[in-house]
């Protein structure tokens, strides 16, 4: 017989283990919390869970008493900005004094702004703010982070921000996704000529970038005085077409039309939807398309209305929250602050909200087979935070709850 192999570590009396496992999920029970939990951590795997009671705790093995705390899944902000020089805090007060995002971009500001700053900036200095950003994200417990380029549009300057990208996912401890977005806007110089940088996107950058495998997605910016559904339907479809994952950035002003083409490309997420139709929400649906909501730029935007959270969650859609943290629209890394915005503003439970920054978030990375969730078999990512409930977590807000953060079993010091 094999002996049972020593556990690693072994986390008890955790006053909740949020499992986030729809096998345990019930009306009562949404988030399939065992109360006192324990769990058992091997090679970097979870390999068994249950209440501390049911253990018997060795004590020659690493234990760890977190009583006084909540374990989670180690949270997923499955969109964010990181990779940009500069800032827009002048367009901040211009925006408080009632000049809308749009109206400063058509002005000159908004993405372009930043882009200036990213082409002049070093690689180095790139690398520098990027990782203090990634670094602050996981000081909120986040395990897995999704990043974009998209302030470069120009080859050499896109190539550069994802290079950083790729040297911090072989650095950083955490997770880290990389999206390719040089459809984020229409560079000035081809402002007369859009359909040429669509060209150029089409046949010369995304080939390049999947050659050196630079990105796992694609997105782009689907709006009005951005990039049209027909335009946005070429550069994803070339993405498809060289291996690339699809994500697009879809009706967060207008009702374009870019979440149906999600949903017909089969998109892994479509995000922002805050002007969605029914209709696209049906498309959605068919193509098995997650709904990356982002409440903290509508709130930072001031805008007028949310996201239609409880239409997308009730036709079925997996629902999944993030930052989009980026210097224009949300400048804040703290996704336990975006939770609490999503109940408030968007009618979301605080079990949809959890569910949203870790298995949903995992979906909409196409990650959810190894983690999102606390299950046997699944990576010991973890969250650990000062909380007596779940609950506790939306309710206290704008303090950060975490004490502390596993990622593959390993403790992370900060
Ligand atoms: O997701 N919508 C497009 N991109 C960002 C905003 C980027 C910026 O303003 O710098 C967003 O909101
Ligand atoms: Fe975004």
């Amino acid at each position: 017989m094999t002996p049972t192999p020593q556990p690693d570590l072994i986390l008890y009396n955790a006053e909740q283990l949020v499992t986030v496992d729809p096998a345990r999920m019930t009306p009562d029970n949404p988030l399939g919390v065992i109360p006192k939990g324990a769990l058992v951590i091997k090679d970097g795997c979870i390999t068994a869970l249950g209440g501390t009671c049911d253990f018997d705790l060795p004590d020659t093995t690493n234990t760890i008493d977190c009583t006084g705390q909540i374990l989670l899944p180690g949270l997923i902000d499955s969109h964010t900005h990181p990779v940009f020089a500069g800032d827009r805090s002048d367009e901040f007060e211009k925006r408080l004094q009632g000049t809308s995002y749009l109206a400063i971009a058509q002005a000159g500001g908004g993405i372009k702004k930043t882009v200036a700053a990213t082409r002049k900036a070093s690689e180095l200095e790139l690398y520098i703010s990027a990782k203090r950003r990634l670094e602050t994200m996981l000081s909120f417990g986040v395990t897995t982070v999704e990043t974009k380029s998209g302030y470069g549009l120009d080859s050499n300057s896109e190539e550069k921000s994802l290079r950083v990208l790729q040297k911090l996912k072989r650095e950083l401890p955490q997770t880290v996704c990389v999206t390719y977005m040089g459809a984020h806007d229409i560079p000035i110089e081809y402002k007369d000529h859009p359909d040429s940088y669509v060209d150029l996107l089409c046949h010369d950058q995304l080939p390049k970038i999947a050659e050196q495998k630079l990105a796992d997605f694609c997105d782009v910016f689907c709006e009005t005085g951005y990039f049209s559904v027909a335009q946005s339907r070429r550069i994803l479809e070339t993405a498809r077409t060289l291996g690339m994952k699809l994500k697009i950035h879809a009706e967060e002003f207008t009702d374009l039309g870019g979440a149906q083409l999600a949903g017909e490309l089969g998109a892994v997420s479509a995000d922002h939807l805050l002007h969605i139709s029914d209709d696209s929400i049906q498309a959605m649906k068919q193509g098995g398309t997650v709904a990356t909501l982002l409440p903290g730029t509508a709130f930072y935007l001031k805008l007028p209305h949310y996201a239609p959270a409880r239409k997308l969650l009730d036709a079925g859609i997996p629902v999944a929250l993030a930052t989009d943290f980026n210097p224009g629209s949300c400048m804040s890394e703290n996704i336990q602050l975006i939770m609490t915005l999503a109940c408030l503003n968007m009618n979301m439970t605080p079990a949809e909200v959890i569910q949203g920054v870790t298995l949903n978030g995992a979906k909409a990375l196409d990650l959810h087979h190894d983690r999102g969730s606390l299950e046997v078999g699944k990576r010991a990512d973890l969250a650990c935070f000062n909380a007596s409930s779940y609950n506790e977590l939306l309710y206290h807000f704008g303090v950060n709850h975490l004490t502390s953060v596993y990622i593959q079993g390993r403790p992370i010091s900060f």
